[in-house]
């Protein structure tokens, strides 16, 4: 079993990262063997302001490291210190399909109306996603219910490539997509969009560096309705802000949403959200202590960074080579 999954170092962690990936990487780290990386060249893919970006890769390693992953378990490293991802990429786009990217609902997302003037980038990025997870031959890449659609591709990629060179090279990953409520964390503004760092209003996220006081004031002005809530979380369905809270707060004490709710039945949210606040500050306080407490010494996070790139690298050279040879070249 080989663990690999990554995340974008654009801005704050926030608690949709923490419950659908991060805290889960965290359990499976005495599992499995696990590597865990920055994407910053997916980061590449909009306007970036290299200055920030720069800082931003530290800032989420000390986030990862800060939310329990273990460097001394897990190999942690950004990917562009490790060039065979960008290498397998190019393979790959040879092999991906222009009408399998055409199809990826981020893709279609992001660069909404403006399909011209997307970087080519954006519309590649699902392969290059792809190149991550297969250049290490993962059996397992934990990751919320919106990275889905890109892990099945990474699937219909490694098979057709197989098919194609008539060699067993790619192992064809599974989404590991965690039960429960956590998958998907929906916005605190709006309970149909997903809580996502590209959300303009910062009242829809909480992030890993929120102040308590913060913490519990977003979570007072989160959108709720006026309705009491039900015992049975069927009734749920069409209050999609109650049960996004819910939901939050079950995946946060481990709870199903009908054991939560068989303690809210027939209470308003001026009782509810006081609680869910608390479970919030105890789950994100200590890890944003903690976080301050990494940031300061940037020199031992470059040195995790380094020797967990030296590692990849190590570990990506031998299914390169394969690929390349596969195709006819290199060998
Ligand atoms: P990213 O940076 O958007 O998110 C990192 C992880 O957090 C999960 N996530 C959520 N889970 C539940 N509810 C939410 N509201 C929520 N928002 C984010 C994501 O599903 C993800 O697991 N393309 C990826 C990064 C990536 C990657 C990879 C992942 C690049 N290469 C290879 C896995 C394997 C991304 O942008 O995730």
């Amino acid at each position: 079993m080989r663990v690999v999954s990554g995340i974008q170092p654009t801005g704050d962690l926030h608690l949709g990262n923490l419950l659908g990936a991060i805290l889960r990487w965290v359990r499976m780290q005495d599992e499995a063997e696990c590597l865990f990386f920055l994407a910053d060249l997916h980061a590449l893919t909009v306007d970036i302001e290299p200055a920030l970006l720069r800082a931003n890769v530290r800032e989420m390693a000390a986030a990862l490291i800060a939310s329990g992953i273990d460097p001394d378990k897990s190999i942690v490293f950004a990917h562009s210190a490790v060039p065979a991802h960008a290498e397998l990429c190019w393979i790959l786009n040879c092999t991906a399909r222009m009408g399998w990217l055409n199809r990826m609902t981020q893709w279609k997302d992001k660069a909404g109306k403006n399909r011209e003037g997307s970087s080519v980038g954006l519309f590649d990025y699902p392969v290059l996603q792809a190149a991550d997870v297969l250049i290490y031959q993962a059996t397992h890449v934990p990751v919320g219910e919106d990275q889905k659609q890109h892990i099945e591709l990474a699937r219909d990629i490694a098979l057709k490539f197989n098919n194609d060179f008539d060699i067993e090279l790619f192992i064809p990953p599974e989404p590991f997509i965690g039960g429960g409520t956590a998958a998907r964390v929906m916005s605190l503004r709006d309970g149909t969009a997903k809580m996502s760092k590209s959300d303009p209003s910062e009242q829809s996220r909480i992030h890993l560096t929120d102040s308590d006081d913060v913490i519990a004031q977003k979570i007072r002005k989160a959108k709720t309705d006026p309705d009491p809530l039900p015992d049975d979380p069927t009734l749920l369905e069409g209050r999609p802000e109650a049960k996004n809270l819910v939901g939050i707060l079950a995946a946060m004490t481990g709870e199903t949403p009908e054991t939560v709710l068989q303690r809210f039945a027939g209470q308003g949210f001026g009782a509810f959200k006081p609680v869910l606040a608390d479970a919030t500050i105890a789950l994100v306080g200590p890890l944003r202590d903690r976080l301050i407490e990494l940031r300061r010494d940037e020199t031992a996070l470059d040195a995790i960074l380094a020797a967990g790139a030296e590692k990849a690298a190590a570990l990506a050279a031998p299914t390169l080579a394969e690929a390349y040879r596969a195709v006819g070249l290199r060998g």
